[in-house]
């Protein structure tokens, strides 16, 4: 047991890695956050509000994955019909919102409850009651509202139409986001168009890990990035045109990206990981944010070169005209950035295979290092935080210092209100943020911890939980309490600074266990790799 004890924490203080796990070599700096810098936490309307068919909401393609298409989709077998009950439990959530002391309150709209067929000819009142009775109650405690428009769940009978690969989806979020102005428009500062598209349009038409389990990567992923990108830009004009002159309201998108770290520094590796950040953040934000816009050059090189050799009479990734180009250019108010994790990054020996796919078309190998502290129910949630730190440095270097929100950070485990490992993570990644601000003069404007609440966390169901507060799946009114964590980040938000024992050396809450098991795997690991 003694011999695992310090193999464990020679593994996770004194590691060996290429990329190091502290965000900085030098001593540990007393930064603080400036009293303008804006604290927030995050939900999505999918994952916590249950009340799936309740006064008039029409069906989502989640409803639709886990109801119809395969009722095994979550690890164990739960569905979000119910999930945290916010739909009943909003008040209780924006007390909670309160508790925290935080500035921002992030959630998401269901489109389908406000619109059941996600068309205008039908708009559900109880729906748009449901959400002014929240934002009035923010308000009573002087929360700001940030608003998603769009959490990944689409009303069902636009996806029977073709979802985000037919272009007439471009005017129906249009309209929807029209709806939402007008009745909310009075109430929200911060409006996000979209979460995550990379995980909609690559995941969900290209692969089958999100709802619609399309499966058509090299195709279906391009066209729905495509429509995507032109509906956030006609929703970010609508604002600016129509509503911005009375509200002064702000709209961005969320992207997710992890860090990419060449695996050695040769050339090679260094073109894989730049290469995977263009490929898949860069496809996203190069388009809204670059001074030149459209999609990274490279990337639109090397689709067209492929679908080229692969005898297609067109690139199979879609072209903008140039009337689009500078109509998606600069529709971002600030950079809005979730992040959870690293990755090492190398070019892929052979090309995979020649069937078309995003992935051959990126050409490059990801992986993590299984030495990097997790102790995570999220398989991929390894703790990298001077990954965070090099992230935001590429993204403030990639365009032009553009003031960046922090829209989701965070951890998952298991269970249980003492979250060691949750305000370890915290901790170590607000230290990189801090950072970030100060020794590489990043814009970074504000942070949004993920999340609230336990949640149902798509494919990992109940199972994987990110809250700040532990919510009892089990109890009939989904019981809310606060976590070690909450305690934590009120303190952090309230005190402007790093807990007084924070040491960014110590990663030990992901070595030691209260179970055999992960030292054991991880001996086990580590004597694999010698
Ligand atoms: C990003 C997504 O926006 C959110 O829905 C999800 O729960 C978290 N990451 C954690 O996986």
């Amino acid at each position: 047991m003694l011999f695992l004890f310090l193999l464990s924490s020679f593994v996770f203080k004194g590691n060996a890695d290429t990329i190091g796990l502290n965000v900085s070599a030098g001593p540990k700096q007393n930064y603080t956050f400036p009293k303008d810098f804006l604290f927030g936490v995050s939900t999505a309307a999918l994952q916590i509000e249950g009340a799936w068919d309740a006064d008039g909401k029409g069906e989502s393609i989640w409803d639709h994955l886990v109801h119809v298409q395969n009722p095994k989709f979550a690890k164990d077998g739960s569905t979000p019909d119910v999930a945290a009950d916010s739909y009943h439990n909003y008040k209780r959530d924006a007390e909670m919102v309160h508790e925290l002391g935080v500035n921002i309150y992030r959630f998401s709209i269901s489109w389908p409850r406000i619109m059941p067929k996600g068309l205008k000819n039908d708009i559900n009142q109880k729906g748009l009651e449901y959400y002014r009775n929240l934002l009035m109650e923010l308000e009573k405690y002087n929360v700001t509202a940030m608003v998603v428009m769009y959490h990944w769940d689409l009303p069902q009978a636009l996806q029977e139409m073709g979802g985000w690969t037919n272009e007439n989806i471009v005017d129906y979020f249009a309209d929807y986001a029209k709806v939402l102005y007008d009745n909310y428009a009075d109430k929200v500062k911060y409006w996000v168009t979209f979460n995550e598209p990379m995980q909609v349009c690559l995941e969900g038409y290209g692969n089958t890990y999100r709802a619609p389990k399309l499966n058509q990567t090299g195709f279906a992923d391009y066209l729905c990035t495509h429509n995507l990108l032109k509906a956030h830009a006609k929703a970010y004009h609508i604002y600016n045109t129509t509503y911005r002159p009375t509200y002064g309201g702000q709209v961005a998108i969320s992207l997710d990206s992890n860090w990419a770290e060449p695996k050695t520094e040769s050339a090679s590796d260094r073109e894989a990981a730049e290469r995977y950040l263009q490929f898949h953040l860069g496809w996203y934000t190069h388009p809204i944010y670059s001074a030149e816009g459209n999609y990274p050059a490279e990337m639109i090189r090397i689709i067209d070169e492929k679908s080229r050799q692969q005898n297609f009479s067109q690139s199979r990734l879609p072209k903008f005209t140039p009337e689009e180009i500078e109509y998606i250019k600069g529709t971002g108010d600030f950079f809005g950035l979730n992040h959870y994790t690293t990755y090492y990054l190398t070019m892929a020996d052979k090309q995979v295979g020649a069937v078309p796919s995003h992935a051959n078309d990126c050409g490059i190998v990801r992986f993590q290092n299984p030495k990097w502290p997790s102790k995570s129910s999220s398989n991929w949630l390894r703790v990298v935080p001077v990954g965070f730190r090099r992230l935001l440095k590429w993204v403030s270097n990639e365009y032009n210092n553009v003031s960046i929100l922090v829209t989701e950070n965070g951890f998952a485990d298991f269970s249980g209100v003492h979250d060691a490992e949750r305000v370890s993570y915290y901790g170590h990644y607000l230290n990189a943020l801090l950072h970030s601000m100060y020794e590489d003069k990043t814009n970074v404007k504000g942070y949004c911890a993920w999340s609230l609440m336990d949640n149902w966390e798509w494919d990992d169901g109940l199972t994987s939980r990110f809250g700040l507060f532990l919510v009892d799946f089990k109890s009939p009114n989904k019981t809310r309490t606060p976590k070690d964590s909450a305690k934590m980040y009120a303190k952090v938000i309230k005190s402007r600074s790093l807990p007084d024992n924070f040491d960014p050396t110590d990663f030990s809450a992901f070595s030691s266990s209260n179970v055999l098991l992960p030292s054991v795997l991880t001996v086990v690991t580590l004597l694999s790799l010698t």
